[in-house]
This record gives C-alpha cells, sequence and structure tokens, in this order.
C-alpha cells in the first residue's frame, strides 16, 4: 500500500490493476486505490500495464517475475530480491534478456544522506563501516521462517548492505557468526542475532550486526569512520561527528521512498531513456543479495565467504 500512496503522488500514474491469492486484500486495496481486483498474474497482463509493481514475502518471488519479463514488462521489485540467492541469479538472467527497465526498493540509496555522507567525506577514505540493524521480528507470518525469508540479513539488514555498498564499494570477503532464534515465535528458525565481519575492495574492513530478540525498532543504520571523522547514518538523520563534537542533520521522512518510485516511473514513462536515475536496477540489487546470502551462508557453516573475485 505505500507504494501506491506514493505513486498517487506523481501525475503520470495509474494502479489499473491488483492481484494477491488472499481475495479480500486485492479487494480492499482496490478500493483504496481504484484499480480493478483480478484473480491472477495474467489478469494483470491482460491489463496492459507499463509496468508491474511485485510486493510479496521474498520465497514467492521466481514465477512472477519470469512471467513478466517474459512477457517484457517493466518490473519494480520489492526487497530482498528472493530468499535465496539462485532464485534471484534466474531472474536476473531473465531481466537482462528482456532489456525492460528494473528497479529494487533499496530507497536509502536515494536519501539524501547519500550526498551529504560524500561531501562531507571529501575525499576522505572509509577506513572503518559498521552496519547495524537491530530490531524485533515483524508481525508477518513468513519473516521467521529461513526458508519463506530468508532470515534476517537478507530480509532486513539488506538495505544497510546496499547503502554500505553504494557508499564504500564492494564487499569481496565476509566471515559472519550467528546464534539460536529469536524469543517468543513457535517453529523460527532464523537466527536471533548474526555478526559478520566484512572485507572490502578499497581496503576498508566493517561489520555488520543483525538481531531480532527486542519488542521494538532500536537501530537501523551505517556508521562509517574516516580520518578525524565519524558519521553515523541513521532513517532520519546523520550525526556527524569530529574533535569540534558532534552536528546533526535531519532528513525529510519518505523522500527517498518518494524519489525511488518516481526514478522508476520516470524511467517507464521515458521508455528506458531516463534509466540512469535508478539507483538500483535488478543487476545491481542482485550484488547486494549475493552479500546479504554470502553472510547468511557463512553465518550457518561458521566459515568465510569469497565474493566478486
Ligand atoms: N523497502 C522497504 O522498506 C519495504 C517495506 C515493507 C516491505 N518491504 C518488502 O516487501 C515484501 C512484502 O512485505 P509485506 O510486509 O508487505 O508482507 P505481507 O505478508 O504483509 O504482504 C505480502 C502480500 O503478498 C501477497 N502474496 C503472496 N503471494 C502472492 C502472489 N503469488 N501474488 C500476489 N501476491 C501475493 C500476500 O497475500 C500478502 O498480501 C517483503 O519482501 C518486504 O521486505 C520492503
Amino acid at each position: 500500500m505505500r507504494h501506491a500512496r506514493q505513486l498517487a503522488q506523481l501525475e503520470n500514474v495509474r494502479i489499473v490493476a491488483v492481484t494477491d491469492p488472499v481475495a479480500a486484500t486485492a479487494q480492499s486495496f482496490a478500493e483504496m486505490t481504484g484499480a480493478a481486483a483480478v484473480s491472477d498474474l495474467d489478469a494483470v497482463l491482460n491489463a496492459s500495464p507499463d509496468a508491474v509493481y511485485v510486493c510479496v514475502p521474498p520465497h514467492v518471488h521466481g514465477p512472477i517475475e519470469e512471467r513478466l519479463l517474459g512477457a517484457g514488462t517493466a518490473v519494480f521489485v520489492e526487497k530482498p530480491l528472493a530468499a535465496d540467492l539462485p532464485t534471484a541469479q534466474r531472474i536476473a538472467d531473465a531481466a537482462r534478456k528482456a532489456g525492460v527497465v528494473t528497479s529494487v526498493g533499496h530507497h536509502w540509496r536515494y536519501s539524501s544522506a547519500v550526498d551529504l555522507v560524500r561531501e562531507l567525506l571529501d575525499g576522505r577514505p572509509v577506513r572503518l563501516a559498521v552496519g547495524s540493524w537491530i530490531d524485533r521480528v515483524p508481525p508477518v507470518p513468513w519473516w521467521s521462517k529461513r526458508a519463506m525469508s530468508g532470515g534476517q540479513v537478507v530480509e532486513q539488514a539488506v538495505h544497510v548492505l546496499d547503502l554500505l555498498r553504494m557508499l564504500c564499494g564492494d564487499v569481496v570477503e565476509v566471515d559472519a557468526y550467528a546464534n539460536s532464534t529469536p524469543p517468543g515465535t513457535p517453529g523460527a528458525d532464523v537466527d536471533g542475532a548474526t555478526v559478520a565481519i566484512l572485507k572490502l575492495r578499497s581496503g576498508a574492513v566493517g561489520t555488520v550486526s543483525a538481531a531480532c530478540c527486542l519488542d521494538w525498532k532500536h537501530r537501523a543504520g551505517l556508521e562509517l569512520h574516516a580520518d578525524g571523522l565519524s558519521i553515523a547514518i541513521h532513517e532520519d538523520r546523520v550525526v556527524a561527528t569530529t574533535a569540534q563534537g558532534p552536528v546533526e542533520h535531519s532528513l525529510a521522512p519518505d523522500d527517498a521512498k518518494l524519489a525511488a518510485d518516481r526514478a522508476f516511473i520516470d524511467a517507464v514513462v521515458g521508455n528506458g531513456t531516463a534509466r540512469e536515475g535508478i539507483l538500483v536496477d535488478y543487476d545491481e540489487a542482485l550484488r547486494t543479495h549475493q552479500l546479504a546470502c554470502a553472510i547468511a551462508d557463512s553465518g550457518a557453516n561458521g566459515r568465510p565467504v569469497r565474493l566478486h573475485d
């Protein structure tokens, strides 16, 4: 529904059709947006959409994108790309073959924090990146099952990993540790906490910590440490600290989310000519997904994983 609210703010968008296996969900979405609630994906394609938003649980990705890409439809895919890596690699192949506009919901890339951080760094190399996502178990039934969500690093901390890649470049090796399942979630098999050590191609080092053992969202963000400067990036503010003390910059709420939708729609309306406005297409998101899956794999199997040789 969030994308629908944002798309309603863009003048050249009309939501024509929605489908959901839970008919009541499609119906209430249709009532709120004026779209037609239809029975399945084929019926969505019968409405000849210029683009389709795929906002489904991680384990459901695959056949949906393959059907859409096979029909030559532009797709906006919510993160994570899938609960595993092979599914996302298969979709990426189909997207390359289709050559259509793709975009992925890593909206942190569109935050005004990015330009601000680059300005503050002013060419100083980042030496240490510290990402974290410390939260509760989200109240959706699929989230606590590893086969359905991919686990917390793949499902949630992937936002921080994507921002880290954008600001600091690729990670070439990870070594992760994870512990037992979160409390109070019967049948859960995701890790309750994960920590990963990261080696970046730039020579920087980093860590990512994730935990879902709280009853509240405690922290989601990325800290970058360079010579004489520490920058903490939160969803709503950036805090830059030097020997003179901290300086806080607030960020406008939801700007990044709207900007992500706007960039996708501009590229679709421009028939692909405005693609450079899309900061994270499917292929770029695949590299972030590869990193998240490598951390999950390392944590599960107790060995380091190398990436991008
Ligand atoms: N970028 C962000 O900040 C952000 C925010 C919220 C959610 N998300 C992502 O969006 C995805 C969905 O999250 P959610 O919280 O909306 O989950 P949800 O479980 O609340 O909703 C998912 C919906 O998908 C429907 N669905 C399942 N299979 C389907 C299919 N084959 N075809 C059509 N619909 C199908 C379900 O019935 C349900 O209505 C997750 O991957 C989540 O990480 C991203």
